[in-house]
């Protein structure tokens, strides 16, 4: 198995503000991570800084030994690194099954669906076991924009999948979501963290708790603690700085 990604003392500041500071952080392949840290942490940034959204100040970002630090974003996606977060992602006039599709034909870079039938019929098959998988088969002809939030939410997962990748981040996939889509959403991310690698970001202890392999504290751009967690729930210092004395 292995490392999968590491960073390597990574530090990006906002002019004078290090909303990551020295981060070394490491995931082995096939864990599921959570990141957990107050607002402000820094762990959108730690996100961007992966998918090479934006470029670090400084530091090493390392994919199964690779540097990817100076890398542009697109070819971070195609080494295996994808990212669910924006919903910008999603394109809404289109059907959910398309939305879908179109993430899995942007793998195939030399792809040209009107001359290879074949490879249209493998798409076709791959888009409807994503579907399946997300729970959204029954809504496949509706337009995207007419999706719940929580639905809309797992869409976004589904084209992250679709790129096939060997690291799959999420920010925040429960944020906003009802108790029972909340619960919907933890058990799809329980599924497919037994075929790939994980690293999430999630306010809610009890999702985070349920999870994870391993969890990492960030605070104020800072990696406070890496571990199991058990190890993070008895953590006097995650404690005090993060969970408040609240025990979860
Ligand atoms: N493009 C930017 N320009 C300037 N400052 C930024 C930028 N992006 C983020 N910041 C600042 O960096 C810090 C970290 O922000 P970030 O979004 O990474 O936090 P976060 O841990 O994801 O917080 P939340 O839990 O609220 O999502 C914050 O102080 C934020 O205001
Ligand atoms: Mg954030």
């Amino acid at each position: 198995m292995g490392e999968i990604l590491k960073t390597v003392k990574l530090t990006k500041n906002f002019g004078g503000l290090s909303a990551v500071q020295e981060v070394n952080f490491s995931i082995e392949e096939g864990d599921l991570q959570s990141i957990i840290g107050p607002n402000g942490a820094g762990k959108s940034t730690f996100f961007k800084l992966i998918t090479g959204e934006i470029k670090p100040s400084s530091g090493q970002i390392l994919f199964s030994d690779q540097d990817i630090t100076a890398l542009p974003q697109t070819k971070i996606s195609h080494l295996g690194i994808a990212v669910a977060y924006q919903i910008t992602n999603i394109f809404p006039m289109l059907s959910v099954f398309e939305n879908v599709r179109v993430a899995a034909q942007s793998r195939k870079t030399t792809f040209n669906l009107w001359s290879r039938a074949l490879a249209h019929k493998e798409l076709t098959g791959e888009t409807e076991a994503i579907l399946e998988l997300i729970g959204l088969q029954e809504f496949q002809n509706e337009t995207a924009a007419n999706l719940s939030h929580g639905d809309r939410k797992r869409l976004e997962i589904g084209i992250a999948l679709a790129t096939k990748p060997k690291l799959l981040l999420l920010d925040e996939p429960t944020a906003g979501l009802s108790p029972p889509e909340t619960r919907q959403t933890i058990e799809l991310i329980k599924k497919i963290a037994a075929g790939l690698t994980i690293i999430l970001v999630e306010h809610k202890m009890k999702v985070v708790m349920e999870v994870s392999t391993k969890i990492t504290v960030l605070y104020y751009g800072s990696l406070l603690v890496q571990g199991t967690p058990d190890e993070i729930r008895n953590n006097e210092e995650v404690r005090r700085v993060y969970l408040g004395g609240v025990v979860c």
